[in-house]
């Protein structure tokens, strides 16, 4: 159960070839097939692009430039006119598909909702009139503070619907979190719910949303719709707070989608980089509409019979792409889940899959460890023989976990996709086609057709097969970010100039380690900067320094990641405190509560250690590979001598 390592995955040398029977009715369905796209792809990526986003999708107006290139910054579709909410909705209100269920919500406790196509439109339509009543308006930015309810995606549909800018924060950050992102974003409005369920509690969002906008600290905020959801007292301000359902209520269900320019945003989405605050990932309208659509359907070989659930949070890209955007662009049946396994409801995912009839099943590899952990009799009390196709997201899935979901969720029959992207790439970069390609265990495969991904050295050079590199990407792609909000030259530093081009040549730095092996297969080992992934969540780890510096006691913080068998990654936290403070459990538990309360409960460190100093070079910069290995409890090796006060790191070993 323990995260891949080098050496285990060199020697995983098991080929599972894709079932005739799935192949036989695949969209993709040969692995010519696939190498055909691909080469046609490469080829020419310009009408390769450009003719699926003539077939697969509905444009007010067609594009006159498919690619206009000046790295980094791409636009897509030049002058095309759409709306992603009218390629979600409207074109399927013509067609069979109009009384085809969208959603299916499951929530908890027990609640269910299921929204058709139709359904689904005229919610979005009142509720973009909701915003347009509220003075929202083409290009402002609105912010979703929502549980896993429908109303965070009818939010968002209404949004691309007038052409306003979502930025959904996902329900588990802290009010301080929250008005970061709100501030940075300028949002002019907010939507919330009074709770979310979260585990048999509460989760107070409206409260958090309260503490947020405080003493006038997010002003550019001037309303906050709220959703009735766990129906506990709330305080409501007048005039700045509504509810929901008064609104939506009153609303006509009659708002044409605003043709959009293929290049207007659509939404901004935070995430974490390895120095300074979470940036702004900017996606736009035409080419996010096109990548997410198109790799929906070949990566999740998606059917107009199928029911499909992704167990992502709407809070995350996963979700946008995936749950959302994707899923209804292509006229699917979209699961939506607001529960999650808990001591009350163990098999809970597996109730919902018997209980809908679920044929495709995408979720991370740290929950199937967990499922793994309580125990393979839950799954076996369900019947799940509707499951057609597996996936995974979010990091490296050890082939011990790919053998279990293989064997014991998918019985053996379901081809597994473990798809590689992030935040930045829009939609998946590195995947099986599940008709098509060969899976083994631990590797996310072969590029998607249209994406050229090598493993380079830092200066751009190719590495030799199945030697370790850094994961790039050479040509730009429909779905990939445009800019960091507000800050271009960010975009430019982080992502383009990393490698440093060479003849007007960009390689797009993932921050990912990985290797290509004799096949060309991905095997992607995990970040190379300082970002920690947690339960899949991604982490800077100078965000969670910042929150402990914060705290009066402490003086210096150095935070790393350790292995751990669950979640992947755990945060260790060495801390040294002002002068005058003991050291105490209390002042850890205080201070694992103080991050909580900056960033929110995924931040939360594992383990704290107090210092009396930090392993430093002698220019002062903090060793964290020697802090690496000693919390992860390993000798240290390699090179210590630029280690200033070699008797710190002796200390530090002495606990
Ligand atoms: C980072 C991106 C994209 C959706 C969820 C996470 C890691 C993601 C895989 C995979 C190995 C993976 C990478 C990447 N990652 N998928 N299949 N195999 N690693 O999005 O929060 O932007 O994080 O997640 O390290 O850089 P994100």
């Amino acid at each position: 159960m323990s995260q891949p390592t080098i050496e285990s995955i060199l020697h995983e040398d098991r080929i599972f070839e894709p079932a005739a029977e799935f192949s036989s009715s695949a969209h993709i369905a040969s692995l010519q097939q696939y190498q055909q796209l691909y080469d046609k792809a490469k080829a020419d990526p310009q009408a390769f692009w450009a003719e699926l986003a003539a077939t697969e999708l509905h444009w007010f107006q067609t594009w006159d430039t498919v690619l206009d290139w000046q790295p980094p910054f791409a636009k897509w579709f030049v002058n095309g006119k759409i709306n992603i909410s009218y390629n979600c909705l409207d074109r399927h209100l013509t067609t069979w598909r109009r009384n085809k269920a969208a959603l299916i919500w499951e929530g908890e406790p027990g609640d269910s909702r299921t929204l058709t196509y139709a359904q689904l439109h005229r919610e979005v339509c009142q509720f973009a009139n909701v915003l347009k009543q509220l003075g929202v308006e083409k290009g402002d930015r609105v912010g979703i503070y929502l549980p896993m309810i429908p109303e965070a995606a009818i939010a968002m549909l209404a949004c691309a619907r007038i052409g306003a800018v979502h930025s959904v924060v996902f329900g588990g950050f802290s009010a301080e979190a929250l008005r970061d992102r709100l501030v940075d974003v300028q949002a002019k409005l907010v939507v919330t719910a009074d709770g979310g369920w979260r585990k048999d509690a509460i989760v107070p969002l409206k409260e958090q949303v309260d503490k947020a906008l405080a003493n006038n600290s997010a002003p550019n905020v001037e309303n906050v719709l709220v959703v009735r959801r766990t129906e506990q007292t709330i305080a409501m301000e007048p005039g700045r707070d509504h509810w929901w359902h008064d609104l939506q209520a009153g609303a006509s269900a009659d708002c044409p989608a605003e043709p959009m320019n293929s290049e207007d945003m659509l939404f901004v989405l935070y995430t974490s980089g390895s120095t300074g605050k979470p940036k702004g990932v900017v996606h736009t309208t035409g080419g996010y509409n096109l990548y997410t659509h198109i790799t929906t359907k070949w990566i999740f070989d998606l059917k107009d019979t199928d029911v499909y659930w992704c167990t992502a949070d709407v809070g995350w890209i996963t979700g946008h792409s995936y749950i959302v955007y994707g899923p209804l662009s292509n006229g699917a049946t979209s699961v939506m889940y607001e529960g999650a396994p808990r001591p009350s409801n163990p098999g809970c995912m597996w109730d919902v899959i018997e209980r809908y009839g679920v044929n495709i099943f995408y979720t991370a590899p740290t929950a199937i460890r967990a499922f793994i952990k309580m125990g393979e009799h839950l799954p076996n009390a369900r019947d799940l023989s509707s499951l057609r196709l597996l996936g995974t997201v979010g990091e490296p899935i050890n082939p011990e976990a790919w053998m279990w979901y293989h064997r014991i969720i998918g019985k053996g029959r379901c081809p597994i996709v473990d798809t590689w992207w992030q935040t930045e790439t829009g939609g998946i970069m590195i995947t099986p086609l599940p008709g098509a390609v060969p899976t083994k265990p631990g590797s996310a495969t072969l590029p998607f057709p249209g994406i050229l991904a090598e493993i380079v050295d830092l200066e751009g050079n190719p590495v030799p097969t199945n030697e370790g590199g850094y994961l790039a990407v050479r040509h730009p792609w429909p779905g990939m970010m445009r800019t960091v909000y507000g800050d271009r030259d960010r975009f430019r530093r982080t992502y383009w100039e990393h490698i440093p081009p060479k003849d007007g040549q960009y390689l797009y730095f993932a921050g990912d380690g990985a290797r290509c092996d004799q096949d060309g297969y991905f095997w992607v080992m995990g970040r190379v900067d300082d970002v920690i992934n947690v339960a899949g969540h991604r982490l800077g780890t100078m965000e969670i320094e910042s929150a402990l510096v914060s705290h009066p006691s402490v003086a210096e913080a150095a935070v790393v990641g350790k292995p751990d068998d669950l979640k992947g990654e755990e945060i260790v936290a060495f801390v040294t405190l002002e002068n005058k403070i003991t050291a105490s459990d209390d002042l850890k538990n205080e201070l694992k509560k103080h991050v909580v309360q900056e960033i929110g409960a995924i931040a939360r460190p594992g383990e704290i250690k107090f210092a009396d100093a930090l392993p430093k070079t002698r220019s002062g910069k903090i060793m964290r590979r020697l802090l690496r290995s000693l919390a992860a409890g390993e000798e240290i090796s390699g090179d210590t001598s630029t280690l200033e006060d070699r008797s710190v790191l002796e200390k530090l070993r002495e606990g």
